[in-house]
């Protein structure tokens, strides 16, 4: 029973698809969607332009989407729902409900993929207002995804810079190779399966906090710092407690997260940012600084999720709607997987090392 093959606990390392979707490079910190670099995209593009470019190769930069119509089983479904019910279950929940009122032919196309990502919004939206004891917004076709999000969260439209604040943060969001939840939907579709399916399961990967969890608690953290002048003792104390910085370290960057080097950017001109900005960013690079020192071979730099948190305060969402906020914003990069996987697909099926017992006969 011995086996020498290489063995790569949480498979870091293998290459398990080819991709011409998104390029990660942990080591210069650069992320290009089909070539195109993330700060680009972020200054000249919107999320419906991103996400039809991840999906056809195309960049039209006045792409447009609205967001979807809400079928009525979807709806009952969320109504069932606890008022307790995190919003990434119900977001969960709610993608497979639309799935089973849709006839989702293989092989999954762009057409599939622009429906849910549409109708996604309207769902999150529709049940944060349930849970609220509020009816939820239908949508609103003259308004662009990001915006037409909002607009059906609060029940107004939003400025105009607010909803280009989340729409910054939806085209960061949309894309970053195979990740946990993106290699979920790649497996599920491998199996001929449909694409609500490979959305759903994405969506619970991501459910987990050392993927899409971080932003709410940096919130936290930054409020238990308190002050600059308390930062480095807090950090120190963080540190030797074995506790993790949140929204610091990634599996793949060495260098500066390049969506968090443009969320900065969005945060620093938001017309309205939380007032805790200008902590943050000292925080940052008091705990840059501690990181650093305690251990240089480490390369521990600032992710995406460190500026997505005043990104999302500032525009009004509740820290508990960050991961599924996230969660929508993601829906490009892993419809646009699905149907590249679709495309040239195998069974992805790997196999484990076996270090049970040994062959024996049951007790008698
Ligand atoms: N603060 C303090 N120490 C850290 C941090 C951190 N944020 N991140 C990693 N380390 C330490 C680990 O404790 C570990 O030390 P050890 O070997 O003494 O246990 C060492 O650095 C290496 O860390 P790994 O766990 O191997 O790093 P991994 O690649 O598995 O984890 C992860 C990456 C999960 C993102 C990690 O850095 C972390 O937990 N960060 C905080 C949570 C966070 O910000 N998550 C959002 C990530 S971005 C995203 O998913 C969109």
């Amino acid at each position: 029973m011995t086996d020498d093959r290489p063995y790569s606990p949480g498979l870091e390392g293998v290459v398990a698809a080819e991709t011409g979707l998104g390029y990660v490079d942990g080591e210069q910190g650069r992320l290009l969607y089909r070539g195109y670099r993330i700060g680009d995209l972020v200054e000249h593009g919107t999320y419906p332009a991103v996400a039809n470019l991840l999906w056809t190769g195309d960049w039209d930069a006045g792409h447009r989407m609205a967001t979807g119509e809400l079928p009525e089983g979807v709806l009952k479904t969320l109504r069932a729902l606890p008022a307790t019910a995190k919003p990434m279950d119900a977001l969960r929940t709610a993608v497979s409900a639309w799935g089973a009122t849709q006839e989702l032919a293989w092989p999954p196309t762009a057409e599939q993929a622009r429906a849910l990502t549409a109708f996604s919004p309207s769902a999150l939206a529709a049940f944060a207002r349930i849970r609220a004891g509020q009816e939820p917004i239908a949508p609103d076709p003259s308004l662009n995804l990001v915006e037409g999000f909002l607009y059906q969260l609060k029940g107004t439209r939003p400025d105009a810079g607010t909803a280009r604040a989340l729409d910054a943060y939806f085209v960061v969001g949309a894309e970053h190779g195979l990740n946990a939840s993106t290699f979920t939907a790649r497996v599920i579709t491998s199996t001929r399966s449909d694409l609500a399916s490979a959305v759903a399961g994405a969506i619970g990967a991501l459910k987990g906090p050392l993927h899409g969890g971080a932003p709410s608690e940096v919130v936290e953290q930054i409020h238990q710092v308190g002050s600059v002048e308390r930062a480095e003792q807090w950090v120190n104390e963080t540190l030797d407690k074995g506790e993790r910085l949140m929204g610091f370290g990634h599996r793949v960057y060495r260098a500066y997260d390049p969506r968090a080097a443009a969320l900065r950017k969005v945060a620093e001109s938001m017309e309205h940012p939380p007032e805790w900005l200008a902590l943050a960013t000292a925080v940052e690079d008091v705990a840059l600084k501690v990181l650093a020192e305690r251990h240089p071979e480490r390369a521990l730099k600032t992710n995406v999720e460190f500026y997505a948190a005043p990104v999302l305060m500032g525009v009004g969402l509740t820290p508990d709607l960050f991961p599924a906020t996230f969660a929508l914003a993601r829906h490009a990069g892993w419809t646009a997987h699905v149907i590249e996987q679709a495309a040239d697909n195998r069974l992805i099926r790997p196999d484990a090392r076996y270090i049970g017992p040994a062959e024996r006969d049951l007790p008698s």
